[in-house]
């Protein structure tokens, strides 16, 4: 597979199948992952990479959390800025109506529960990496991490699994915590759910805004 189809095929799978990730290829991976850049080559990510009984516990512990319409743990970091404004407001709607269409979740009362209830069974991923900073990171080292994910995602489809990057793990950050052994030194940005896609799941491709929108050319 080249960088552009894995680029390409990458996008956030939201059902997996209980097929199991053999260790050695999540080695591979992650080996190879190790080659992502960061400024300073600080590589100040952490990945606690998360299977088995350990993951099972994790996923019974959170999804007994969302089911009862537990707010999560205070925050650490918000997920969006305060007061979202257009154009960033309107892509937000856009992907989120796509992606709860896909997913046949209506927009009642119910909503929050039954996404988190999905969220907290990492959509049935039999491996879940969480990435973690230290406290003492700024925005810069921030930005290294998303680089370095985005790295793990794609090596991910050269193997022919699929990923969920899912910021929704910070609800239960506690949780997450007490089972990856992270200490408090460090905070955590996300989880990041792997397997193979479950068969005839429904395949969502989300828009995205025309590239002129975002990019511009000088001198050319
Ligand atoms: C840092 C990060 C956190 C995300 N958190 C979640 C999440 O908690 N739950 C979820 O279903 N999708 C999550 N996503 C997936 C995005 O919704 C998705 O990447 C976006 O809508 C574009 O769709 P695509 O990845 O399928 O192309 C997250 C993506 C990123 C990069």
């Amino acid at each position: 597979m080249d960088v552009y189809e894995a680029v390409d095929s990458r996008r956030a799978v939201r059902a997996f199948s209980d097929e199991p990730v053999p260790e050695e290829v999540l080695r591979r991976v992650l080996r190879a992952a190790t080659r992502a850049p960061s400024s300073g080559n600080l590589q100040p990510w952490h990945l606690f990479v998360v299977t088995g009984e350990p993951l099972a516990e994790l996923k019974r512990r959170a999804t007994r959390r969302a089911l009862a319409g537990d707010p999560g743990d205070e925050r650490e970091y918000p997920m969006y800025p305060d007061g979202l404004t257009s154009p960033y407001l309107d892509r937000f709607s856009a992907a989120a109506a796509q992606r709860y269409g896909a997913l046949g979740i209506e927009r009642d009362a119910d909503r929050p529960r039954k996404i988190a209830a999905l969220n907290s069974d990492a959509f049935g991923a039999p491996a879940v990496l969480f990435c973690y900073l230290d406290r003492t990171m700024g925005p810069g080292q921030w930005g290294d991490a998303g680089m370095y994910l985005q790295t793990v995602m794609l090596l991910l489809r050269a193997e022919g699994l699929h990923s969920c990057p899912q910021v929704m793990w910070t609800m239960y950050r506690r949780t997450v915590s007490r089972v990856a052994g992270a200490d408090a030194e460090l905070v955590l940005f996300c989880g990041i759910a792997v397997g193979f896609e479950q068969e005839g799941a429904p395949r969502l491709r989300t828009g995205r805004a025309d590239m002129a929108e975002t990019v511009t050319f000088i001198g050319a």
